[in-house]
């Protein structure tokens, strides 16, 4: 069944015609990758479906019903949930606080100790502030805080940006374990290699168009397209 659907969406930044006719969908349960460079739409493609730079044209539909018109916080409660790139955690709050509060902005939250179990990293942490946690720290706090909210839709944008190698693979670890839950998960990312160890299926941006759809496996042996789109080298994919 089909969860989320963008249908030929145009996202424009006053004048700028950024996104052209982009159309996606994802299935329940699906962890679907958006791999471009840098520029190339991620981001603008999650702000349309969050409704933060609605699309001015064509259609985003989440279980069905077209979302047009509704604000953020409205397709928040509906269950669509970002996790966006500059990861928003509240600073001056610590672990603790940050999830008890998005615990209590929720309907049907899970219970904040699940969190850590799901997390490990951040359960020695939990009387830490925010502000002064590593950027891997961070992120996960920020994807915990939008997991205790049930979300149906997880949009992560670009989580493994700016983050050390090693904490890289922490956070693949834990987002393994997020994964094979039940939450569709679209995961926009430039890290391949990261993206095509959690997505099944990926798409492919580039100067605001889709240019390429197809499964992980599929994508692994498009060398040429990875070159062209990612500027990754063949040796550069595990
Ligand atoms: N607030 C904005 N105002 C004007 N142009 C923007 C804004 N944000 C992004 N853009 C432009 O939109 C295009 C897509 O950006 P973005 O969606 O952020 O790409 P990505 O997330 O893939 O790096 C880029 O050309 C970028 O310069
Ligand atoms: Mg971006």
């Amino acid at each position: 069944m089909t969860v989320l659907e963008l249908d030929e969406i145009n996202t424009y930044y006053g004048n700028s015609h950024v996104l052209h006719d982009v159309s996606l969908e994802l299935a329940e349960g699906e962890v679907v990758a958006l791999l471009g460079r840098n520029g190339a739409g991620k981001t603008t493609t999650m702000r349309s479906i969050m409704g933060v730079t609605p699309p001015r044209d064509g259609t985003v539909r989440f279980d069905g019903a077209d979302l047009d018109g509704l604000s953020p916080d409205e397709r928040n409660e509906l269950g669509v949930n970002l996790v966006p790139e500059d990861r928003r955690v509240f600073p001056t709050l610590t672990v603790q606080e940050n999830l008890t509060l998005a615990h209590k902005l929720a309907d049907d939250p899970r219970p904040v100790e699940e969190m850590y179990e799901l997390f490990p990293v951040l359960d020695p942490l939990r009387s830490n502030q925010g502000q002064n946690m590593s950027g891997g720290e961070q992120q996960m706090l920020a994807v915990a805080r939008a997991l205790i909210q049930r979300p149906k839709v997880l949009l992560l944008d670009e989580p493994t940006e700016g983050l050390a190698p090693v904490i890289v693979d922490d956070l693949r670890e834990m987002l393994h374990d997020v994964v094979s839950e039940d939450v569709t998960v679209l995961l926009s990312e430039q890290n391949v290699n990261f993206a095509f160890d959690l997505a099944t299926r990926g798409y492919i941006i580039d100067t605001g168009e889709i240019v390429y759809e197809g499964t992980i496996e599929e994508l692994q042996q498009r060398d040429d397209l990875l070159e062209r789109y990612l500027a990754v080298s063949p040796e550069e994919i595990a």
